[in-house]
């Protein structure tokens, strides 16, 4: 039965390298190498080193990805890779291994969206747990990681219509530069999240952006320049800049935070009020791990009687088995046709 056949996925897009097989929207591995140490020290992903990294690391990592779910190449159906958007050089890594594999094994290939594949994460489960059903369409989508901020009304999986995006920073980028400008590691979402939990929102009244009234546009420069002022102090000011202790360091992480889910809230629920007929909210991407955004997006969808579609919290940052997951649903609706062998990476998302 077709609907059996398995999936292996394939993610190199920035800095992590992944594999996953999957049936359906079952999940039966996922492995994800990152390469976070290797681009620390340049508090941002450095592309020659991700594309490096991701050629040592692809096979060790679709071996593990086999060996986890405990099938073998040839027990493979078919092969996904994300093949858009993303780095020129990583993407190549995974496209050209997807071929490879899929063209020796003689199963079909598809090439999926990231981004897409991002809100299709909050639709899978672990294999031998309880599947939830299918949203109802159109559903409202929401993608918030270190590369893009936008969203859409989802009349499927694959069709997304946007409705809005970030007009500089994406949401993942500005918690970034905020944990750089405090001295965190890189990445420093996950960090920035951690330590708003042991400070106070209300130190610091922080911009929230609301941009025109009937904006679906989301800007977190304001919010970022004004964390750098905090910090750092204003250009040509004459006072002291107050030292950066640790209870200083967490009221700015909470009072950036609340600011910066507050414009995403404010833009979700305009979003809501133009599509009345959206029952359900996906969201995806790396920062669908914050804490906040998560207790604030239930509030806010049980206060409106819709449905919450989140990712595991081992699928909101950058994964396989998002990318095999949504293959397979395209593979399924178009008759398992493959995509032609000189399927290309695209740096740039699919026009909408
Ligand atoms: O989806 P992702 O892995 O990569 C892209 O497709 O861009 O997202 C990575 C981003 C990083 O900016 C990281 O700092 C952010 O997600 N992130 C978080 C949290 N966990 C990851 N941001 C805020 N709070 C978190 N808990
Ligand atoms: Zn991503």
């Amino acid at each position: 039965m077709a609907e059996e056949r398995l999936i292996l996925g394939i993610e190199t897009s920035c800095d992590e390298t992944a594999a996953s097989v999957v049936r359906g929207r079952a999940i039966l591995s996922s492995v994800i190498a990152s390469q976070h140490e290797l681009h620390a020290e340049y508090q941002g992903v450095v592309p020659e080193i991700a594309s490096r990294a991701h050629a040592e690391r692809i096979l060790p990592i679709v071996r593990g990805a086999l060996a986890q779910a405990g099938v073998g190449m040839a027990d493979i159906g078919a092969v996904a890779v994300g093949n858009r958007p993303g780095l020129i050089g990583s993407l190549l890594v995974g496209v050209s291994a997807a071929k490879a594999l899929a063209w020796s094994l003689g199963v079909p290939l598809v090439g999926v969206e990231h981004v897409q594949a991002h809100l299709f994460a909050g639709l899978m489960h672990q294999a031998g747990q309880p599947a939830t059903p299918p949203p109802a369409w159109p559903a409202l989508g929401l993608v918030v990681s270190g590369g893009h901020t936008a969203l859409y009304l989802a009349h499927g999986p694959e069709r997304l219509e946007r409705l809005g995006g970030t007009i500089d920073d994406a949401l993942g980028e500005a918690y970034d530069k905020v944990a750089a400008l405090l001295g965190l590691a890189f990445p420093g979402g996950p960090r920035v999240d951690q330590l708003a939990q042991t400070g106070n929102a209300k130190a610091f009244t922080l911009p929230v952006s609301r941009l025109r009234p009937d904006s679906l546009d989301f800007s977190f420069s304001g919010l970022k320049t004004a964390v750098r002022y905090l910090v750092q102090g204003v250009p040509g000011a004459e006072e002291p800049v107050p030292t950066l202790d640790d209870t200083r360091r967490a009221d700015v992480c909470a009072s950036f935070q609340h600011a910066a889910i507050a414009a995403v809230e404010l833009k979700l629920t305009r979003a809501l009020e133009r599509a009345p007929g959206v029952g359900t909210v996906i969201v995806g991407g790396g920062v669908s791990a914050n804490s906040l955004l998560r207790q604030r997006l239930t509030t806010l969808t049980q206060r409106r009687g819709l449905g919450l579609r989140l990712p595991a919290m081992g699928l909101c940052l950058d994964n396989a088995a998002m990318i095999a997951g949504l293959g397979h649903e395209i593979l399924a609706r178009r008759g398992w046709a493959s995509d032609p062998l000189d399927l290309t990476a695209h740096p740039t998302a699919s026009p909408a």
